[in-house]
């Protein structure tokens, strides 16, 4: 039992000096696993008489007792030398500045597309979508606008090569082909907007041959004149964010809508600078009116029953006028410095709800 003394000894010696939890594990199996060395000495406890038994069953006990408690001493004091060394290894210097993060801009079209879904969103319209490549049937035909009338050449229209059918396909003028998709396919009621892009074959200061539009339409069977006028008093109100911005309505001519009106809003010029507001003078900013019998018999609606009004606006011009962009091209230059100043940054954009 001289030994037993000794044994102890030299494991928690071992314990104590064990590097890492590998060897503490090593350890223990190689003293108290199956053919541990304490394991097999308690095996020949069997041949003892039993006082022997008694005694040396203690001692041993108290061996491995003794053992498991190093072990785990050790064992905390491994992890706690390990969390020593990670938090000096891995110390952080709150006191450095932060490195400025890259951070994109949202592009004043996309900016405020967002606000007119929003804007028409909450008075209950819901967004549609058409092709870019149009037939000459959406584009103009079902809109009133026939190969011989005038309006065809305003549009300054690109076409495509024709196809088997001896059509040319163009691109398409305006957002108003939406309107006719949208109602050869849905059942009135219907109240949409229509944002997206359009072409036409010109270039200056404010055009640009990729423009965007956005269109509204709204049909059912008692729609009339005051619903278009209130809603648009109430968007452009809401979009240049001016309680009592003066909204007028001209008497004017489209194909499509009859009676058409033409929608200015009040601003004024003095001292050379241009404030939306109440003021001397107006500015036009949209087309609208009710929408012509014709138009929706020609897409299957009963003109005797059905009835509503439409609007379209030009994306770049109401953005131009509200965050004071003085030339449409640099819209599509990509150029970044123009990106930084006029774009804005993701999340602290005005905000989308009402009363922008
Ligand atoms: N399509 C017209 C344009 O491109 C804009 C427009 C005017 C659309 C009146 C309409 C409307 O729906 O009713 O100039």
């Amino acid at each position: 039992m001289q030994d037993l003394e000794a044994l102890k000894e030299s494991l928690l010696a071992e314990a104590a000096q064990a590097a890492d939890s590998a060897a503490l594990e090593a350890l223990r199996v190689s003293a108290l696993g199956k053919k541990g060395r304490v394991t097999q000495l308690m095996k020949t406890l069997r041949g003892l008489s039993p006082e022997e038994r008694r005694e040396a069953g203690q001692r041993l006990n108290a061996v491995k007792d003794a053992l498991t408690d190093a072990l785990e001493a050790r064992k905390a004091s491994l992890a706690e030398a390990e969390l020593e060394a990670r938090l000096a290894r891995e110390r952080v210097d709150v006191s450095l500045p932060p490195r400025p993060r890259p951070l994109g801009r949202i592009h004043p079209i996309s900016q405020t597309v967002e606000e007119l879904v929003a804007i028409f969103g909450e008075m209950g319209f819901s967004v549609a979508e058409g092709p870019h490549i149009e037939d000459d049937f959406h584009n103009f035909e079902a809109l009133n606008i026939p190969p011989w009338h005038p309006a065809r050449q305003d549009h300054d229209t690109f076409y495509l090569p024709a196809g088997e059918d001896g059509e040319r396909p163009v691109l398409r003028t305006h957002t108003s082909p939406v309107q006719i998709r949208h109602m050869q396919e849905v059942k009135p009621p219907i109240r949409i907007i229509v944002p997206g892009r359009t072409f036409r074959a010109d270039s200056d200061a404010t055009h640009s041959p990729m423009f965007h539009q956005v269109e509204g339409l709204v049909i059912d069977e008692a729609t009339h004149m005051g619903h278009l006028k209130g809603t648009l008093i109430e968007f452009c109100r809401s979009f240049f964010g001016v309680e009592d911005l003066p909204v007028r309505f001209r008497p004017s001519y489209f194909p499509f809508t009859e009676p058409s009106a033409e929608v200015d809003i009040g601003c004024s010029r003095e001292g050379g600078q241009l404030v939306i507001g109440p003021g001397k003078d107006w500015l036009e900013i949209l087309g609208s009116g009710m929408v012509h019998p014709k138009v929706l018999a020609n897409c299957g609606i009963d003109p005797n029953k059905y009835q509503g009004y439409a609007f379209g606006m030009g994306i770049e011009r109401i953005a131009m006028l509200k965050y004071g962009i003085p030339d449409l091209r640099t819209f599509y230059e990509s150029d970044l410095r123009w990106l930084r100043h006029y774009g804005f940054v993701p999340l602290e954009a005005p905000s989308l709800v009402r009363g922008i």
